[in-house]
């Protein structure tokens, strides 16, 4: 058997797979689990009108979709029938080998056995794509994302050189651009790249800004997430934690306190915060570098994406984002906001200059091509050229655009998070923060209580009570005073930090389920805690 009719042999295997769980007829339009509207699925047309749509490289893609909606024993996955078709166009593309041994059927068959056994196992999770999982920021990919993810895995490019991943590496170079223009960085003007993680791009941040200001400080707010001060003691370069105010953004005063020392060198300003997605306000960090002299570092590894729709935010919030082009580099997970299965991070640094600090040769490799090998600017050295097609597949269906339909779907994720905001301030056994809404849309609230030890055992016991009726949240720990101001006072209450729920509403369809989401946690709280 030649390399092509194994890939047939896989496709066909996929399309057996299919149809056997759904019928040679299956009809990909069923019904919705949607709990307002009927809604149809995305993958709508036949998979033959699908090709005759197919978009050449240069093509403007069809208008997709805002909402996706993932598999479930209702809903028929797409991705096996879209990666059956593909494959094979990729298999035709090599059909000029020589043949290589098939699978025995024997193996095929304990294949599909483990397979099983795996399915079995993985049922043991939280169900992070479904709209009543608004936990932790867990993002189900998009199914192109999947499904491109899945068809370059057959190639499993290396991106570290263009010997292992040249489709793949161009794909990269082209999908980092589109990552760089909603920043309003252009191509030559940036060096960026993906990395397996938004630390690992962080890593890179912070060692470039220790090669660029060596001997001086790092300093980030008490809320910038945990890994800089471990990446710095990697580094080995001194890091400072500064305070935050109320509402979870860097204190500007004590942030001035620091520069005033005159040896901070990097200041890392987080666009969306992991606990409670609060925007440190960059524009006015942006004016303080003018007279202190440092860097900045935006680790937008969250919030990234909130670039595309200012006119969703708060004025703080949205000043933040129109200033990130001031930033030396940033950092945004295609993981994260992106619709990227995990191991998909980047990193952009305003200065393409910076590249000299990644000079180095490799006896191995970089041979096959006088173009710019991503290993050459990269920390890493083997990455996963499938996460890089998967972000080039996504942006060709989802452009990063202000009013397309990936903004929209940012939109909604925030819409969804007021909402619930305003439900909870209305509800007497809630507080809010008390500073206000959330910036972007993650929410957090405490339970009342008598004292914080009771909030915090109260806000557990909720969180268990939802999770029993499948709406899983999460929790966090703030401080007391960022929910009522007064308590600073009281003496009697020594622990600091009070255990909230936070949740994190992050998928599009989060906003038409917010009444069930509602529904679910009045439940859940009234047979807690009462009415
Ligand atoms: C603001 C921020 N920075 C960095 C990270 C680390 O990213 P990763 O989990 O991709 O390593 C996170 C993760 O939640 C984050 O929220």
């Amino acid at each position: 058997m030649n390399r092509s009719d194994h890939w047939q042999n896989l496709a066909r295997l996929g399309e057996e797979l299919l149809y056997a769980r759904f019928g040679s007829n299956a009809e990909p339009i069923v019904p919705s689990t949607h709990p307002k509207t009927s809604l149809k699925l995305s993958f709508h047309p036949p998979l033959t009108e699908l090709a005759s749509r197919q978009s050449s490289q240069n093509e403007q893609p069809a208008p997709a979709p805002l909402s996706w909606v993932m598999p479930s024993s209702v809903i028929p996955d797409p991705v096996p029938g879209l990666l059956a078709r593909a494959a094979e166009r990729l298999a035709g593309q090599f059909a000029d080998l020589p043949a290589t041994s098939p699978l025995a059927p024997e193996t095929l068959a304990s294949m599909a056995g483990i397979l099983d056994q795996t399915a079995q196992r993985l049922g043991d999770n939280y169900p992070y794509f479904h709209p009543l999982y608004a936990g932790q920021m867990l993002k189900p990919p998009h199914p192109i994302a999947r499904a491109a993810y899945a068809l370059a895995m057959a190639i499993n490019p290396n991106n570290h050189a263009r010997d292992g991943g040249r489709a793949s590496s161009e794909m990269e170079i082209e999908a980092v651009a589109h990552v760089a223009q909603m920043f309003g960085w252009e191509s030559p003007n940036f060096l960026g790249h993906l990395t397996s993680s938004g630390t690992i791009a962080n890593l890179e941040a912070l060692w470039v800004a220790g090669q660029e200001r060596s001997g001086q400080r790092i300093v980030g707010s008490s809320q910038a997430h945990y890994t800089h001060s471990r990446i710095s003691a990697v580094l080995k370069l001194p890091y400072d934690s500064v305070a935050a105010d109320d509402r979870g953004r860097i204190d500007l005063d004590a942030l001035e306190s620091e520069l005033k020392k005159g040896d901070v060198g990097t200041v890392v300003v987080t666009l969306g915060t992991t606990a409670m997605g609060a925007v440190d306000p960059l524009d006015r960090i942006v004016e303080l570098q003018a007279r202190y002299n440092f860097r900045i570092h935006a680790d937008a590894a969250y919030g990234g994406y909130f670039k595309l729709i200012p006119e969703s935010l708060d004025e703080p919030a949205r000043r933040a984002f129109t200033a990130i082009h001031h930033a030396d580099s940033i950092v945004v997970d295609p993981h994260k906001h992106g619709l990227q299965p995990y191991g998909c991070g980047c990193i952009l640094f305003r200065d393409p200059s910076v590249g000299r600090f990644y000079k180095h040769d490799s006896p191995y490799t970089y041979f096959t091509s006088k173009e710019l090998h991503l290993g050459e600017i990269s920390l890493e050295c083997s990455r996963a050229g499938s996460a890089a097609v998967a972000l080039w597949a996504t942006h060709r269906l989802l452009p990063l655009i202000p009013g397309g339909a990936f903004a929209a779907g940012l939109a909604a994720g925030r819409r969804a998070a007021l909402d619930l905001h305003s439900r909870l301030a209305a509800d007497s056994r809630c507080v809010p923060l008390s500073a206000g809404a959330p910036e972007l849309d993650i929410v957090v609230w405490k339970i009342a209580g008598a004292s914080m030890e009771e909030s915090s055992r109260r806000a557990q016991r909720v969180f268990d009570a939802c999770a029993r009726r499948n709406l899983h949240l999460a929790l966090v720990q703030l401080p007391q005073s960022w929910f009522e101001p007064a308590s600073i006072a009281r003496a009697q209450d020594a622990v600091p930090l009070i255990t909230c729920l936070r949740s994190v509403l992050m998928k599009p369809e989060h906003e038409d389920w917010l009444d069930r989401i509602w529904n679910e946690y009045q439940v859940a709280s009234h047979e807690e805690l009462g009415k």
